[in-house]
């Protein structure tokens, strides 16, 4: 197995530009502070809980408009039962029975030649809770192909946003790689997952970290209001190769600060730490050995070398070494997993791979 992860992001808002700002340590390390899955399914399949989205939300856009994204698609108004067609009257039972919505493409952003986010329509009935998975996919020759996919809007957001590796000979990435606005995709219908608030125990910060497309589900997580909340701080960590890779930087150190719904909080509350590791920037170095080191929280000036298990709570997303070695980190502090039906202090999952 690689571990690059094929999965995968963010709601939209069009959103005023600010400056950043920096925290620095006296180490030298920054955290940039803003005002202005693999094949196989993570462990935890419990169906979400159908929660409903508070109608003021629904309006929410928050998307870079960046210039290699691909011309948003609108959508022909959906019939509603009135406006059906005997035809589509005639359908429409088979489309319920089926596992799959199909839904079409809004828009394409592609970051690098090996990450790339899209959004897509969101059907009334789908309901999921922020930092949740759930299965995209094309149709196949014989069978369609699908995916575990985490879920990068909130849970309100009014379209369902992915971040996607490409994976030239991946049996979906390599195709679902060349999507454009107006094609369809199969979205499944049951969203599920352990990196949801509810599954941690209440805490004072919330340390969500995520390599490469594992940053999806905390791009859900982070920008729910529920994260500001519950909890008095909450740190965005994201690791990557290069720096290339960073995706959604603007949205971290700028574009979230400026939003109606979570801005203020956000301006308050949320820390954002990028590290790379193969080439130079203000932060280097994996999380697990920023964590073991304390290097971490010098960085971000907090008054600790460790994980304090009363306070902190920690969500994880990335490749299976990844996950395995940072829930190695968290235990050694303290921290216990937790789970849907047990909440704990950590939660994590493994983020696709290609
Ligand atoms: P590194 O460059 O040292 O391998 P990937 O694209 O392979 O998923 O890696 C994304 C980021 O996660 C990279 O910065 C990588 O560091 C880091 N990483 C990979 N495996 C681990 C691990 N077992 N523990 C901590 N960080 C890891």
């Amino acid at each position: 197995m690689t571990n690059a992860p094929e999965g995968g992001a963010f709601p939209r808002v069009r959103l005023i530009a600010g400056a950043g700002s920096f925290i620095s340590d006296a180490a030298g390390g920054q955290a940039e502070r803003g005002r202005g899955k693999s094949e196989q399914e993570p462990a935890s399949n419990r169906s979400s809980e159908n929660l409903k989205a508070p109608a003021s939300y629904r309006a929410l856009t928050l998307r870079a408009a960046t210039s290699n994204e691909t011309r948003r698609f609108s959508p022909p108004r959906r019939f509603g039962i009135k406006g059906m067609t005997a035809t589509a009257l005639k359908e429409a039972p088979v489309q319920a029975n089926s596992p799959h919505h199909v839904e079409t493409v809004l828009w394409v952003k592609h970051w690098t030649d090996r990450l790339f986010s899209f959004a897509i329509t969101r059907p009334d009935t789908f309901r999921f809770r922020s930092g949740e998975f759930v299965m995209i996919g094309l149709p196949g020759e014989t069978k369609p192909i699908l995916r575990a996919y985490s879920i990068a809007s909130p849970s309100f957001a009014e379209e369902l946003e992915f971040l996607s590796i490409k994976v030239q000979d991946g049996p979906l990435t390599s195709k679902l790689q060349h999507i454009q606005p107006g094609d369809k995709v199969l979205l499944g219908k049951k969203p599920t997952g352990t990196l949801v608030i509810d599954a941690l125990k209440p805490g004072k910060r919330l340390f969500l970290f995520g390599t490469g497309t594992g940053l999806a589900p905390f791009l859900s997580v982070a920008r729910d209001p529920e994260a500001f909340s519950k909890f008095e701080q909450v740190i965005v960590g994201h690791g990557v190769r290069e720096v290339a890779e960073l995706a959604y930087r603007d949205l971290f150190t700028r574009e979230i600060f400026e939003d109606p719904l979570v801005g203020e909080e956000a301006q308050k509350q949320l820390v954002y730490y990028p590290t790379v590791t193969r080439e130079p920037f203000q932060n280097q170095g994996r999380f697990t050995d920023l964590i073991a080191s304390g290097k971490l929280f010098a960085d971000l000036g907090f008054d600790q070398t460790k994980f304090d298990p009363e306070n902190d709570r920690v969500m994880l997303c990335g490749s299976m070494a990844f996950i395995k070695d940072m829930a190695a980190v968290c235990e050694a502090q303290g921290l216990v997993e937790g789970s849907n039906a047990e909440p704990g202090d950590f939660v994590l999952e493994r983020a696709f791979v290609g």
